[in-house]
């Protein structure tokens, strides 16, 4: 199984990404966490790249991609996997694309989380209070929002012309979100 995880910040989508990694014994390729590891680490890369997230913005198509492509080259995906918070723009998705292509594994499905902007702003501030996430910061969610709204809602349509979107409702019980998904995914 192949996916995508389509949603905006605080919708669910690495929450649920780690249950279906589980129920489908696939990899979960978060493009946040590698660019919150390589800021651990300190290396260049993750300096670059952590002004960039604080601010709430996108980090560079090229840094993205390459560290995807590298990701994806391990083992572990050969069963398939989760790409979560990657495409971010119309770019990315084609970039995907053509990396699929020539990889020869073809996306089973875009899943899209929706979740009111109002319900997301609540989570990130739980979460800013209980593990202080730099981009939680109210201010910074709200940035984040305006560029999920600007440049990654186009790619929902990107998927759409592509006979590949499945919406999902993202608000309620955990469980219960994960219900839905299983249940909207195509059969295999
Ligand atoms: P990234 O880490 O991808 O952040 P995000 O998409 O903004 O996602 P979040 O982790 O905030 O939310 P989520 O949808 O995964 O929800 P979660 O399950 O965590 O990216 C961070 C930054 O990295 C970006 O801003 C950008 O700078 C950069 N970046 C990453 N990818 C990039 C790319 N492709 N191109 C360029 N730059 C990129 O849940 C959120 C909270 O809600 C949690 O506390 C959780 O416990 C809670 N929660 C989850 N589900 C529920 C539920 N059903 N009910 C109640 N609470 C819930």
């Amino acid at each position: 199984m192949r996916l995508v995880f389509l949603g905006a910040p605080g919708s669910g989508k690495g929450t649920q990404a780690a249950k279906l990694r589980e129920h489908f014994d696939i990899a979960h390729i978060s493009t946040g966490d590698l660019l919150r590891a390589a800021v651990k680490e300190g290396t260049p890369l993750g300096l670059q790249a952590k002004a960039v997230m604080d601010a709430g913005q996108l980090v560079s198509d090229e840094i993205v991609l390459g560290m995807l492509e590298e990701r994806l080259a391990r083992p572990d995906t050969a069963k398939g996997f989760i790409l979560d918070g990657y495409p971010r723009n119309l770019a990315q998705a084609d970039a995907l694309e053509g990396l699929l292509a020539r990889l020869g594994q073809p996306l089973d499905a875009v899943v899209k989380f929706e979740v009111p902007n109002e319900v997301i702003v609540g989570r990130c501030e739980i979460r800013y209070a209980a593990e202080g996430r730099a981009d939680d910061h109210p201010e910074t969610v709200r940035k984040r929002l305006a560029v999920y709204a600007e440049q990654t809602a186009p790619v929902a349509g990107f998927y759409q012309a592509r006979g590949r979107l499945v919406v999902v409702d993202g608000v309620g019980p955990v469980d219960e979100v994960f219900q839905r998904i299983v249940s909207a995914l195509p059969a295999r």
